[in-house]
């Protein structure tokens, strides 16, 4: 069966393969050696590691309670999620928000 894999636009479209479909995304990207924001140590507890999807949102786990309340009060875009909160069973594309960037890595348009 091929793997699940994530496509990501605006890092080249880099595509992870999702090894364990039971582990938030954040995870898979670093077992993959995919470097990643994470302020708060993949606790929920900020927003840095947020993503925009672009395809597949049907696929995405459901929404935690730390997404939920950061949709709630407006901290985070109905369009993002957060990557140490999600888990995908299928492939999806999403990108990088600007906000959330990396200094040391190259992203591409989109
Ligand atoms: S790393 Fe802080 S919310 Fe995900």
């Amino acid at each position: 069966m091929e793997k699940v894999k994530v496509v990501i636009l605006n890092l080249n479209r880099q595509e992870i393969a999702i090894e364990n479909q039971e582990k938030s995304l954040i995870s898979n990207f670093a077992a993959a050696g995919q470097d990643w924001m994470q302020a708060c140590g993949q606790k929920g507890r900020c927003t840095t590691c947020a993503f925009e999807v672009l395809e597949g949102r049907e696929f995405l786990s459901e929404e935690s309670e730390a997404e939920r309340k950061f949709h709630d009060n407006g901290r985070l875009p109905a369009s993002r999620r957060l990557a140490c909160q999600t888990r995908t069973s299928g492939n999806i594309v999403i990108r990088v928000p600007d906000d959330v960037k990396l200094p040391h890595l190259t992203y591409t348009e989109l």
